[in-house]
């Protein structure tokens, strides 16, 4: 996590590295800085706390030069203060560093180098790069990180500024994002596009070994290792800033809940053809039928709501294709020896498609000669630049830290591979895919249907929002939603949720219902209907306050339901992402009304690029 910018042109640099920093803080919040080269040397600025702490700390003194970096933390090594906030000078002031991913072998540099008589400030892995790389300067920046690149292990993007060079931004990654935008005249450094959008879409995409080389006359990008220069396809970014701002919305949260029609329709778009019956464009999907037939078995792996879209999942897939699905979470995965080889088909889910678990994970299963499928929503990303195959959400920028029109789309993309599956495996007839992918095409209409009933789940933010505790009940694919509603609440509002099948609560869980505690009962799956409604009976008894989330037209459940918010009916496969939005504006409305920083809760980070 972190996120870094750098700035050279002829602006000033300061206000276009903060304005930067503004589109990068859903990567960290805990401190921001940045460092500007000027004719007397580097100037830092940094602060502990958001990034409107550095601003009002600018306002009284903005430094004047024309190139920079900057960077906005999310601490690892080193708790949130102002000496381990980002950029980090050497002892001699001439070099300073940002930097996002962890250097795993730090404590050895840092006894080596405090030998050798460097003082440290901070307690930051990253402080050891602004000394070795004053150790290795022999004249020549470039080479100096070329050389310090050999002596760390771990992930990194980072960027240098030296006082000697003073028009020169030096950058390398591995395993870390980082884009180089490319203006005229003037050019950029981020570690994600919608820092550098608002000045230019045309941008180089580094890879894992690659060093970006800043100057005001152009952008070189070299192989890290041996110096030699690479030829880097530019990327022209498609969609505009205008994705990545408020538009009118209180926050990005709510926006990108009420963009899920949207994301669902374009994510859609040209995936399934229409010829007498609906059937799968498995082009467009890029899956080879042959393939998906010599599968033996599905492995899902993902962190988060993305490992709980794999969780839906595998209900479907099993249910349709009838194929064995194994479902991870990535940083369980590697380390458990997994039973992976060439007949798996391994998917790995990730919105950012920069998870450090989840592109782990995919390394491990190709090492073991598994076909990878990724589903990601960003183009270029690591994940989908490793995969074998990539199937594309196309949800737009997703910037609050809590994930919603990122989940939805996933949960799309595991229906379009359970089809693809069930297709190439002869499991469904025509007229059976026909049907679901004729379903999948009423989705995005029926969300905004459950979009319209957003005043009525405000009002049940209000019964809830004195509870520390909640519980989330549904069996079958339920469960799997209930684990997604669990997730969204604790996240942004702080109330503590827990997720069970509703017939497992009986066996332990049942001793913490108390009277009037809120238990969120989702029943949208009519073959185990009779059985839910049981489960709920039971809380209720035991005093519960119901708050049910079932089809439209359950008779039943209006009976022991305190409230109920209905969905609209449709395949069972496809249930969950309608019954997934009320749980979505459930946590968006309990977390503003008990006054919570909804798209920056405490201590998270939108992309968790370290272990
Ligand atoms: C929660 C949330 C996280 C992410 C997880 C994986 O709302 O957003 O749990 O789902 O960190 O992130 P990606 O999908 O980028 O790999």
């Amino acid at each position: 996590m972190c996120g870094i910018v750098g700035y050279i042109g002829a602006s000033l640099a300061a206000p276009i590295l903060v304005e930067g920093l503004t589109k990068l803080e859903y990567r960290g919040y805990d401190s921001a800085g940045i460092a500007i080269a000027g004719k007397d040397g580097i100037e830092v600025k940094k602060a502990k706390g958001k990034l409107a702490v550095l601003e009002r700390q600018l306002q009284s003194g903005m430094p004047t030069g024309t190139v920079g970096i900057g960077h906005t933390r999310w601490a690892t090594h080193g708790k949130p203060s102002n000496e381990n906030s980002h950029p980090h000078i050497d002892n001699s002031g001439d070099f300073a560093v940002v930097h996002n991913g962890i250097i795993e072998n730090f404590q050895k540099l840092r006894d080596q180098l405090e030998e050798e008589g460097t003082v440290f400030t901070s307690q930051t892995d990253t402080e050891v790069l602004a000394h070795l790389v004053a150790k290795y300067y022999d004249g020549d920046l470039e080479a100096a990180v070329r050389r310090l690149i050999v002596d760390i292990e771990g992930s990194f993007a980072m960027a240098f500024l030296c006082k000697h060079e003073p028009d020169k931004i030096v950058a390398v990654r591995k395993d870390s994002p980082l884009v180089v935008g490319l203006g005229d005249g003037e050019f950029y450094l981020a570690s994600d596009i919608p820092a550098i959008l608002k000045h230019t879409r045309r941008t180089y995409i580094l890879d894992d070994g690659e060093m970006a080389v800043l100057t005001r006359r152009g952008v070189t990008v070299k192989c890290c290792g041996t110096g030699t220069c690479i030829e880097k396809e530019v990327f022209q970014v498609e969609w505009d800033a205008v994705a990545a701002e408020k538009g009118g919305y209180d926050h990005f949260m709510l926006k990108e809940i009420f963009e899920q029609p949207k994301a669902l329709r374009d994510t859609l778009s040209g995936r399934i053809v229409e010829n007498g019956h609906v059937t799968l464009n498995m082009e467009e999907l890029k899956l080879d039928p042959a393939e998906l037939r010599a599968a033996n078995k599905v492995c899902i792996v993902a962190c988060g709501t993305a490992y709980h879209a794999g969780f839906v999942g595998k209900y479907i897939i099993e249910n349709l294709a009838r194929i064995p699905v194994e479902v991870d979470v990535a940083s369980e995965f590697r380390y458990r020896n997994p039973l992976v080889d060439a007949h798996t088909l391994m998917v790995v889910v990730s919105q950012s498609g920069e998870t450090a678990d989840t592109l782990a994970a995919l390394r491990e299963a190709k090492g073991k000669g598994a076909k990878v499928f990724a589903v990601t929503n960003v183009v270029g990303s690591s994940i989908a630049r490793e995969a074998d195959a990539v199937l594309y959400t196309w949800a737009g920028p997703e910037i609050a830290v809590a994930s919603t029109k990122a989940y939805t789309t996933q949960l799309l993309a595991m229906n379009l591979l359970a089809l693809a599956l069930a297709e190439a495996r002869g499991t469904l007839s025509a007229e059976e895919i026909s049907e679901i992918a004729g379903a999948m095409r009423e989705i995005p209409k029926q969300v905004e249907d459950v979009l319209n009933a957003a005043g009525e789940v405000r009002m049940v933010a209000e019964k809830i929002k004195k509870w520390n505790d909640a519980f989330f009940i549904g069996r079958s694919i339920d469960y799997a939603v209930a684990m997604e509603g669990s997730l969204k609440l604790k996240e942004i509002s702080y109330i503590h949720a827990e997720a069970y099948a509703a017939g497992e609560l009986k066996h332990g869980t049942l001793a913490l219902i108390t009277e009037n505690i809120p238990v969120i009962a989702l029943a949208t799956q009519e073959q185990v209907l009779e059985k839910t409604i049981s489960n709920i009976q039971e809380v209720k008894a035991r005093g519960a306050m119901i708050i049910a989330v079932a089809q439209e037209g359950n008779k039943e459940i209006v009976k022991f339901a305190d409230v109920l918010l209905t969905v609209p009916r449709t395949h069972p496969a496809l249930t969950p992402i309608l019954a997934v939005v009320p749980l979505q504006l459930l946590s968006y409305y309990t977390s503003v009304v008990r006054g919570c920083d909804v798209d920056k809760p405490r201590n998270l980070a939108k992309s968790v690029t370290v272990e």
